[in-house]
């Protein structure tokens, strides 16, 4: 995996923006729909806003033949409710940069369906041909998407129960721990790893443990990040506070200070 530390949350921006749109055009050249893995949650809100900025001035690419997968989704709000992931991300992203919203997926939360979410979002993600790139937060608990401590490494999208670390996290969200759903429906460890490409961005001291545990410790369920150590390719996009724990800092700022051009992220 490559591990890169760069200044500040905006560079891990204009970065994370860069890898999105160079898929986005490689794939309008080759005649394909690229297909977006969308994390929703703080951190990557500043790449989002990024990529809608470049759209605004004109400099980014189109989206028109773009489609969208949601890592995850609230079970139990209301229909419409404004912090539901799907609503969420077409608040932030794919309605500035112009994706059709019946392009735009996430998990179906309805409660009469819900024994089937897991397996028919697994198939209209295989059935779009799968995700090129996967953009990925982390837990303060070391979680991918709602994946909490303790979930298989080979899981698929199916209901879990959210922590109760993780209902304080997104409180702030919901006014408090209580308000926020209890069960969710989540991209599983073994869906995520299917995706070519995994971007994992970090941003804030609040992450350096989970990124050291993810980065450097064993792989293990009790840190479902640490699945990433399994995949091909996988970049760590990391500012220098998230990067802050990491023993192995120093090599890897020389490894991207050395980097070759013709190799991309
Ligand atoms: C939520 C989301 C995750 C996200 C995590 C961290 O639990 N389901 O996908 O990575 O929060 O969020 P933040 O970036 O706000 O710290």
């Amino acid at each position: 995996m490559e591990v890169v530390v760069l200044d500040d949350s905006a560079a891990v921006a204009s970065l994370a923006a860069d890898t999105i749109e160079d898929v986005v055009r490689r794939r309008a050249a080759a005649n394909t729909a690229a297909v977006l893995g969308l994390a929703t949650g703080s951190t990557p809100l500043a790449t989002y806003e990024e990529l809608s900025r470049r759209t605004r001035d004109d400099r980014g690419p189109s989206y028109a033949g773009v489609v969208t997968f949601n890592l995850d989704e609230y079970v139990g709000l209301p229909d419409g409710h404004e912090q539901s992931y799907l609503a969420t991300i077409r608040r932030e992203f794919t309605d500035a940069v112009g994706v059709p919203p019946e392009r735009v997926h996430g998990p179906d939360p309805t409660e009469e369906t819900l024994p089937s979410a897991g397996e028919r979002y697994e198939a209209a993600i295989e059935q779009a041909g799968g995700i090129d790139v996967q953009i990925l937060g982390i837990g303060s608990d070391g979680h991918l998407a709602f994946n909490e401590p303790g979930s298989s490494l080979a899981s698929l999208t199916r209901i879990k129960t959210l922590t109760a670390t993780t209902r304080r996290d997104n409180a702030r969200f919901f006014g408090s721990p209580d308000a926020v759903p209890r069960h969710v429906l989540t991209q599983g460890l073994g869906t995520i790893t299917r995706a070519g490409h995994l971007l994992l961005l970090a941003t804030g001291e609040g992450k350096a443990d989970a990124v050291a545990a993810a980065v450097e410790g064993p792989v293990s369920a009790t840190c479902p990040a640490s699945v990433l150590q399994l995949h091909r390719h996988v970049s760590v996009l990391l500012d220098e506070a998230a990067a802050s724990r990491l023993v192995r800092l120093d090599y890897y700022r020389e490894v991207y200070a050395d980097k070759p051009d013709w190799q991309g992220i």
